[in-house]
């Protein structure tokens, strides 16, 4: 019989105020089980035949050449970045270069590019869409710019019209941080076929999981060996884990001093990490993707919902709602509430009034990152005012959209703000 191992709370009675409603959770079932068991049996435990198949399911998905599975969306984030700095990249990333951002992000967009020698340049975002202001971006740029790293903020795209083109006038790498928007289009076309590289994150409370794990996709041969060699030890080889001698010259090449013949296994050309999966990982990211639309179509209809039923309510007078960037089809992370008037409503007593009557909540991300301690005395420059990333971190808040919310859980999660707005608000 089919059992729901998730924290899909579908089949579980609700009942309001005690039942907690999570701002994020995975959806397991069956299938995914039997998959991961299935990987468990072939005792391969490291990436394998599994890999290789969810490899390909996500390039082809996204209509990419390349897909590389790692250990998290953070670890697709440093792949990425780093992988621009290697010195056989013409044009690469060097020490001190800038990199176009914003500062409302998740920490791990932001800090592969401090860990790389690189210096961030910080821009404003929008408050209903929760992206890059492009216009901002635009004028951020300077001599020792070279790329743009970005989020598609809780799975709204961020105007990929103006920002890839950005890229390409100025002849900027671009990084796609799909980590929260697996699904979402613009213009049509899948977020993470834009840029350089697409990151993507299968952490629980992702649209996909795999518990832990990412990926790092992208459509240029040599950018993804790039990222391969970071990922797995900083190896020339670009043998998978069990096989030997793909290139056909594993004892047959003379590489800057090593002995001629010097085994192309355990010849390094990067400084690198090992950051790859297991195959039970692959295994359950596999029937995981299979069901990715349904769960991405829950997510967008509750988004949906949500915004009917808080207008209805009137509480956009109190709350700035999440709007699309125009010509997108966003594929919703969460739902993101801005309070309009920091004088006639606080923030940190109305999310800790919603956790007590049990709906979860979660800022977005960092807030500004340049207030947080890891930021505070890293090198940066800031172009224009953050007002806007500032009110984030004072006056935004989250909550879910994902498939374990249903109708009977959107009409307490709104009729609850109601009555708290009316209760807390001057
Ligand atoms: C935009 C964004 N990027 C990167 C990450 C990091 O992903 P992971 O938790 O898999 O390291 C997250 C995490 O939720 C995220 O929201």
């Amino acid at each position: 019989m089919a059992r729901d191992f998730g924290d899909a709370v579908e089949t579980k009675p609700f009942i309001a105020g005690e039942t907690y409603i999570p701002a994020s959770g995975k959806v397991v079932e069956g299938d995914d089980v039997a998959a991961m068991v299935d990987a468990c049996l072939d005792m391969w435990l490291t990436a394998g035949r599994f890999a290789d198949r969810f490899e390909a399911e996500l390039a082809r998905r996204f209509g990419l050449k390349h897909a590389l599975l790692t250990v998290s969306g953070s670890a697709a984030n440093l792949l990425a970045v780093t992988a621009l700095t290697s010195p056989k990249l013409n044009g690469g990333l060097r020490p001190g270069d800038e990199v176009l951002t914003v500062a409302a992000s998740f920490p791990t967009t932001v800090a592969p590019i401090i860990q790389n020698g690189c210096v961030p340049v910080f821009v404003d975002v929008n408050l209903a869409t929760g992206n890059v202001l492009p216009e901002r971006m635009a004028a951020a740029v300077g001599p020792k710019t070279k790329a743009i790293v970005l989020a598609h903020t809780l799975g709204n795209p961020f105007d990929l019209g103006a920002i890839a083109k950005l890229a390409e006038d100025q002849d900027l790498f671009l990084i796609e941080d799909c980590c929260d928007a697996l699904g979402a289009t613009y213009a049509g076309k899948p977020v993470g076929t834009f840029g350089d590289f697409a990151t993507l994150s299968f952490y629980p409370a992702h649209h996909i999981t795999t518990g832990e794990g990412g990926a790092v996709l992208s459509n240029k041969k040599s950018l993804s060996k790039l990222a391969e060699s970071f990922r797995d030890w900083g190896r020339d080889c670009w043998c998978k884990p069990g096989c030997d001698d793909t290139c056909g010259k594993r004892f047959d090449q003379q590489m800057g001093d090593l002995p001629r013949g010097y085994d192309h296994k355990y010849t390094y050309s990067h400084l690198g990490y090992n950051l790859k999966v297991t195959d039970m990982q692959a295994a359950i990211g596999l029937t995981q993707l299979a069901k990715a639309d349904r769960l991405i179509a829950r997510r967008r209809e509750n988004w949906i919902a949500l915004t009917a039923a808080l207008k209805a309510a009137g509480l956009e007078e109190w709350f700035i709602l999440p709007e699309a960037t125009p010509n997108s089809d966003p594929s919703w992370f969460g739902y993101l509430l801005t309070v309009r008037d920091h004088d006639r409503l606080d923030r940190a007593a109305l999310v800790r009034r919603l956790e007590e009557r049990r709906i979860g909540t979660r800022q977005l991300f960092g807030g500004n990152l340049l207030r947080q301690p890891a930021f505070r005395t890293i090198e940066h420059r800031v172009v224009g005012d953050l007002a806007n990333t500032d009110k984030i971190m004072h006056d935004s808040f989250w909550i879910g959209v994902w498939p374990g919310i249903d109708a009977p859980r959107i009409a307490y999660m709104v009729e609850t703000l109601a009555t708290l707005v009316k209760e807390l608000g001057r």
